[in-house]
């Protein structure tokens, strides 16, 4: 699959130098295509990735991943070009500046901000409710952790719960985009766990089911 990584962040380098060690060919979007932490990423990857502005990375990719600062991302996406049909995977939390909450109205979404920012894309919220080492290795002895994903395109959310299982995650659709509500506060959960309750970073959240009574 050709993918973009908007952003060489902590999510944009895990998820994209995984990406690229699986075989996809990964475009790292970038401010810097010539930075050192962009030639970094690209020779990491041993030959799947290369680095390119935001826009070029976008206008070659089935698949935009969107890992920048909440801030940033309203300007980031208007710079991408049309990303009609495309699949966009918001990986964004929109925090508060104390990382306590979020800085949208709680009868929306960060997720559903985003769709409307990026018109026409099928946007599918995912890889926002668990830690960037996570993503680097989302396996905990003979568990898995979980990655919910959301979203109003179900060919959209297919494609992405592969790549989050490529990753090692159990992929759990969890609905509508609009339930993106639920995961950025799953978000804000899982900081307070990590810096507030001195869980630190190695933990995460993951889906236990029992067969159903007669099954
Ligand atoms: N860190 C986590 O564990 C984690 C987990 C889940 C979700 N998230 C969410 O994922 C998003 C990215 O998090 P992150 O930790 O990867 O962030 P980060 O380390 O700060 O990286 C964000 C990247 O976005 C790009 N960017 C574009 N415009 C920017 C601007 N105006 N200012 C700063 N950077 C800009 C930069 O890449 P270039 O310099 O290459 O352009 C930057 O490296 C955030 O919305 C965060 O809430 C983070």
């Amino acid at each position: 699959m050709n993918l973009a990584i908007i952003g060489t962040g902590n999510v944009g380098a895990a998820l994209g130098g995984r990406w690229a060690a699986s075989g996809h060919r990964v475009v790292f979007g970038t401010r810097d295509p010539g930075s050192e932490k962009a030639r970094g990423l690209v020779n990491e990857a041993a030959g799947n990735a290369r680095a390119a502005t935001p826009a070029e990375a976008a206008a070659g990719a089935q698949v935009v991943v969107l890992a920048t600062p909440w801030g940033a991302t309203e300007a980031t996406i208007g710079s991408l070009g049309d990303l009609g049909g495309k699949i966009v995977v918001d990986c964004t939390n929109p925090l508060s500046a104390d990382l306590a909450g979020l800085v949208v109205a709680p009868d929306t979404s960060g997720g559903e901000e985003v769709a409307r920012w990026a018109t026409g894309a099928r946007v599918v919220k995912a890889f926002n409710t668990t830690g960037s080492g996570n993503m680097s290795d989302p396996r905990y002895g003979a568990e898995r952790l979980a990655m919910l994903l959301c979203g109003d395109d179900a060919a959209a959310k297919a494609a992405v719960a592969g790549l989050a299982e490529e990753l090692g995650f159990e992929a759990i659709d969890a609905g509508p985009l609009s339930r993106s509500r639920q995961l950025e506060q799953l978000a804000v959960l899982w900081i307070a766990l990590a810096y507030q309750q001195g869980m630190g970073l190695e933990f995460g959240f993951a889906l236990l089911r029992r067969p159903a009574a007669g099954s």
